[in-house]
C-alpha cells in the first residue's frame, strides 16, 4: 500500500503531484524489472536542453553484491536509513553537450527536471522514494568509476513502502512532521521582483 501524505494543497492540482512525498520507512523487497523499466521510462520523456537528456542513473540493488556496497559507502550517517530501500541510486549530469563538448549550463537543472518525472511516476507503481543531497558527492566519480565529465546531483533511495512504527524515533517523528510549503507570494513575482 502506498503511504498517504497528501499534499494539502490550496488548489485542484494534478493528483501524482499531491501523492508524491519522501518517506523514510523504506522495505527491502524486491522491486520487479519491469516496475523499474517503466520508472526509467518516465525519466526518457524529461526535457532537456537541446533534447541533450544529461541525466545518468548509476542504481544498484540489495541483490548487486559489492557494486551495491560501493553505492552504500556514499551515504552520510544521517542518511544511513536509505540502506533499507531495495534500490539505491547515484544521479548523475553530463557537463558538457555531445555535439561540440562545449560546457552544457542547463545539465544540472535538466537532470533535477528528470528526477521529478521519476519521482512522480512512482506512486503510480506503488513505490516510495526519498531524494537525498546528504552524500559523499565530491568522491562519487572515484568510488563509482564515473568519467570526469558528468558530475554527481544526488542519491535516490527507491522501494516499496515499509511499516514506519518500526523506525527509530527521530526518523518517526521526520516521517510523521507535517507537509508545509512556502506561499506562492514567497516565489512568484508578476511584473517586478519582490523579496
Ligand atoms: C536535492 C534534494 C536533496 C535532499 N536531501 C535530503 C537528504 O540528504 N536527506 C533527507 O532525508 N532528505 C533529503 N531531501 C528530501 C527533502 O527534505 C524533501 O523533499 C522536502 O523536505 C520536502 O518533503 P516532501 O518531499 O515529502 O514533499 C532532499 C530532497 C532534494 C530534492
Amino acid at each position: 500500500m502506498y503511504p498517504e501524505k497528501p499534499a494539502p494543497t490550496q488548489l485542484p492540482i494534478l493528483k501524482p503531484i499531491i501523492d508524491r512525498w519522501s518517506p523514510l520507512a523504506f522495505s527491502p523487497k524486491k522491486v520487479e524489472q519491469e516496475k523499474i523499466d517503466l520508472f526509467f521510462e518516465a525519466v526518457r520523456w524529461a526535457p532537456s536542453s537541446f533534447n541533450e537528456q544529461p541525466w545518468r542513473f548509476l542504481y544498484a540493488t540489495r541483490d548487486d553484491g559489492d557494486d551495491r556496497m560501493k553505492v552504500e559507502s556514499l551515504l552520510v550517517q544521517g542518511n544511513k536509513w536509505a540502506k533499507e530501500a531495495y534500490i539505491l541510486m547515484v544521479t548523475f549530469a553530463k557537463k558538457t553537450f555531445a555535439a561540440n563538448g562545449k560546457e552544457n549550463p542547463h545539465a544540472l537543472y535538466d537532470l533535477g527536471c528528470a528526477c521529478g518525472y521519476l519521482a512522480l511516476q512512482l506512486p503510480s507503481l506503488g513505490l516510495i522514494c526519498h531524494q537525498m543531497g546528504g552524500f559523499l558527492r565530491d568522491a562519487s566519480n572515484k568510488i563509482l568509476g564515473v568519467p570526469s565529465d558528468y558530475t554527481a546531483g544526488t542519491m535516490i533511495a527507491i522501494g516499496y513502502p515499509a511499516d514506519p512504527t518500526l523506525l527509530p524515533q527521530e526518523l518517526l517523528d521526520r516521517q510523521n512532521a507535517p507537509r508545509e510549503r512556502m506561499p506562492r507570494r514567497e516565489f512568484a513575482f508578476r511584473g517586478k521582483w519582490s523579496s
